[in-house]
């Protein structure tokens, strides 16, 4: 089985089929969100740019992905390409958040949920957007890295999911018991295809949440990762990512999921 990729946004209204197993589209979240019918998606599980990485504005806006979230540690030999969209401030991220969470909610069926990453930084500004957008919050999952960089005081070692529905939860969606807290390590080595790739098995666990054999629209797809926990879990999916070279990867990557 393959991922069928995308690369012309103006014309992939005409080839869009959503009864596909896979599909990755290469291009601006909001601009191909904005062209895909109402209700046609059973959850969006997502991992936005985050715009942060710096205690002030100026370290968040002015320096690349790459500078943000590659340690000096790990940068030598990272062959990972940056990624744009992480610099903006916080009035704009919230504001641009509240755009593509509305589309969000205008594609996601109503029963349908929201499962969106952040960090400590600017959980409160998702948190508002979400709102703000119209999605009924239900509560924030932690993912709890165990490889997180030590620091005088704490150590900030974890990121944030923050779950939601398109208004009252479907009644006869059973989803499993799942734990608030992941305790997993972020991607090392070969494992890590992305500058901010979170791990296989979370993404596994998280889309467990969602309707079985749902549809899964993730519009900041990365490597993919979101995608190849859809398909190994059993449901489908539509990615949406502005890199070439990133929509390329996810569309291998979820394609070999369906081996697994
Ligand atoms: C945080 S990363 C996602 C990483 C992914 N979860 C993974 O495991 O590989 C966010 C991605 O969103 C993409 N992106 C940024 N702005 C975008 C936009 N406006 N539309 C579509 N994709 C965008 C970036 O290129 C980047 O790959």
């Amino acid at each position: 089985m393959t991922t069928e990729l995308i690369s012309d946004t103006a014309g992939f209204a005409n080839s869009v089929d959503l009864s596909l197993p896979a599909q990755v589209v290469c291009g601006e979240a909001l601009d191909v969100m904005r062209r895909l019918p109402p209700a046609a998606f059973d959850a969006i599980v997502t991992d936005p740019p985050y715009c942060s990485g710096g205690t002030f504005t100026t370290d968040r806006t002015s320096r690349s992905a790459a500078e943000k979230y590659v340690s000096s540690d790990s940068v030598q030999g990272h062959m990972m390409p940056d990624f744009g969209g992480d610099q903006r401030d916080q009035r704009s991220f919230t504001l641009w958040c509240s755009f593509w969470l509305s589309e969000a909610l205008r594609v996601v069926r109503p029963g349908g949920t929201a499962l969106v990453f952040t960090d400590w930084r600017q959980l409160p500004a998702v948190s508002d957007a979400l709102q703000t957008a119209g999605w009924r919050w239900r509560g924030i999952v932690v993912w709890a890295k165990t490889n997180a960089r030590p620091q005088p005081g704490f150590c900030n070692q974890s990121e944030y999911v923050l779950w939601a529905s398109h208004g009252q939860l479907d009644r006869d969606h059973k989803p499993p018991y799942l734990p608030g807290v992941f305790t997993i390590g972020s991607p090392k080595g070969r494992a890590r295809k992305h500058i901010t790739a979170k791990p296989l098995t979370l993404m596994q666990q998280l889309v467990r949440s969602t309707t079985e054999r749902g549809l899964i629209l993730d519009p900041f797809a990365g490597s993919g990762t979101t995608g190849a926990a859809a398909i190994m879990e059993g449901r489908r999916f539509f990615g949406i990512e502005a890199s070439s070279t990133y929509a390329r990867l996810a569309s291998d990557v979820v394609g070999k999921a369906f081996a697994e």
